[in-house]
């Protein structure tokens, strides 16, 4: 099929690459230049695993095409998938103007009758909006189809979850338009769900706000877990095990980031709001995940005291592993906090030392190993479970910092090696394995 998409942010380009992948004729526009002529030349602004060989790959085949013209990405197009961005507003609900230009360019451009699919996520009630303004502005022989198709896919593993993901939803009011969507997505082998439009569009948010939930109620039994002796990772994997609950995203930290649970649970409390039911269980949600980062700092001020002058390392910034992404990270929260105390800080991450340069500047050390970040410091703080920051061997730790004390936000190590290699050593949800510290100079 001849495929357009808008927006080449994550899910745009993903799903252009994807669909290029299994023959169809794809040509991805954006309005940003120095994007579309870094992806013509076969670089990939983003970091996701496998996404650059694959874009090369389908260049060079002639069935993917990039550009900032909307004259030829909407001339001759059987669909067009609206990929564009929808940040948040001050108010916490979801900015539409993206999805609004780019809906008045595809009617101002198009040629032929098309099916106009959005993946952005969206307020219920978007694509019939979307859909009435192109009808207002098209050509008035052109038939325009709207039709609902959200996205699930989780940055670090966008590829697979494209080709091998649990649904595929699409919400039409039109059947044979949603037959066409099927169609598009029938290589990917996925199982589809059609629905009407509205509830297509409330499957996104609903799906985010409940694996959101299910991160702060986890987070939640830590911390009740540590005040009465219990270990959170039994804990998960207990509960895990009934398949009514599922042993996924049961993970406690310091809480869940992204450029998409944040924003989204706060657009659908907005979206409540709006109809007048107060989302308390979601606001609790929010609440717990925004504290979560902070418990770890209290928790290690309660046992070093104040941080003002002290040196800390902060391994991991990315929000996950497998990502550069340091949108709304909890460790960047960390981060922040460490700053603030006064602390001479030292942070270290695989990828995202160029991102987080952006947004911290000159405030903190910026180290490529591991090594260097927590050599002669007093105190390290672990925000994301990178495999290397995993496998780092603990006896290190105890090796180059000045006392080693560790306050892991990710439960990166098993307490038995704690003891063995005799760390203090602060984790989420686990008893504190607190001993004196022959080196210690404080
Ligand atoms: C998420 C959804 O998973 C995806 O379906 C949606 O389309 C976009 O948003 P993503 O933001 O890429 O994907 O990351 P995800 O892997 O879901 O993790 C989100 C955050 O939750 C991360 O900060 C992660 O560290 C945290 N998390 C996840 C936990 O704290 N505990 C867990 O058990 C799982």
């Amino acid at each position: 099929m001849k495929v357009t998409v808008a927006g080449t942010g994550y899910v745009g380009l993903v799903t252009g690459v994807c669909l290029a992948e299994v023959g169809h004729e794809v040509i991805c526009i954006d309005l940003d230049e120095i994007k579309i002529r870094m992806l013509n030349s076969g670089a990939s602004p983003i970091y996701e695993p496998g996404l650059e060989d694959m874009l090369v790959k389908n260049l060079e085949g002639g069935n993917l095409r990039f550009t900032s013209s909307p004259k030829l990405a909407y001339n001759q197009r059987e669909v067009i998938i609206i990929a564009v961005g929808t940040p948040e507003n001050p108010d916490g609900s979801a900015n539409l103007s993206y999805i609004d230009s780019v809906s008045q360019d595809i009617a101002e451009h198009i040629t032929e009758e098309v099916i106009v699919t959005i993946k952005s996520t969206v307020p219920v009630g978007t694509n019939d909006r979307v859909k009435e303004l192109i009808n207002s502005r098209k050509p008035p022989h052109l038939q325009v189809e709207v039709v609902s198709n959200p996205e699930f896919l989780r940055e670090g593993s966008a590829i697979k979850d494209t080709f091998e993901g649990d649904r595929i939803v699409i919400g039409s009011a039109n059947q044979q338009a949603g037959d066409i969507i099927e169609d598009l997505y029938s290589p990917f082998k996925v199982p589809i769900v059609r629905t009407d439009i509205r509830s297509s569009e409330m499957i996104k948010y609903a799906s985010n706000a409940f694996l959101a939930t299910k991160i702060s109620f986890i987070n939640e039994i830590a911390t009740i877990c540590e005040k009465v002796g219990a270990n959170i990772e039994d804990v998960a994997a207990g509960i895990g095990l009934d398949k009514r609950i599922g042993n996924q995203f049961l993970q406690a930290g310091i809480g869940y980031g992204g450029s998409c649970f944040p924003k989204d649970t706060k657009a659908l409390v907005q979206l409540a709001g709006n109809v007048k039911h107060k989302f308390e269980l979601l606001e609790s949600v929010i609440k717990v995940n925004n504290n979560q980062p902070r418990l770890l700092i209290e928790k290690a001020k309660a046992i070093v005291g104040e941080l003002k002058g002290r040196r800390v390392a902060l391994l991991g910034l990315a929000f996950k592993p497998n990502t550069d992404d340091m949108r709304e990270s909890a460790s960047l929260v960390l981060a922040k906090e460490l700053i603030e105390s006064g602390s001479i800080v030292s942070v270290y991450d695989p990828i995202a030392l160029e991102n987080a340069r952006k947004v911290l500047g000159d405030c903190v050390k910026y180290c490529t190993s591991i090594d260097e970040a927590i050599r002669g410091t007093e105190v390290t703080f672990i925000g994301t479970e990178w495999k290397d920051i995993k496998e780092y061997p603990i006896n290190r730790f105890k090796k180059l910092m000045d006392t080693p004390r560790v306050f892991d936000g990710r439960n990166c190590y098993s307490l038995e090696e704690a003891v063995e290699h005799e760390i203090n050593y602060v984790s989420i949800g686990r008893e504190s394995v607190l001993q004196p510290i022959a080196n210690q100079n404080d």
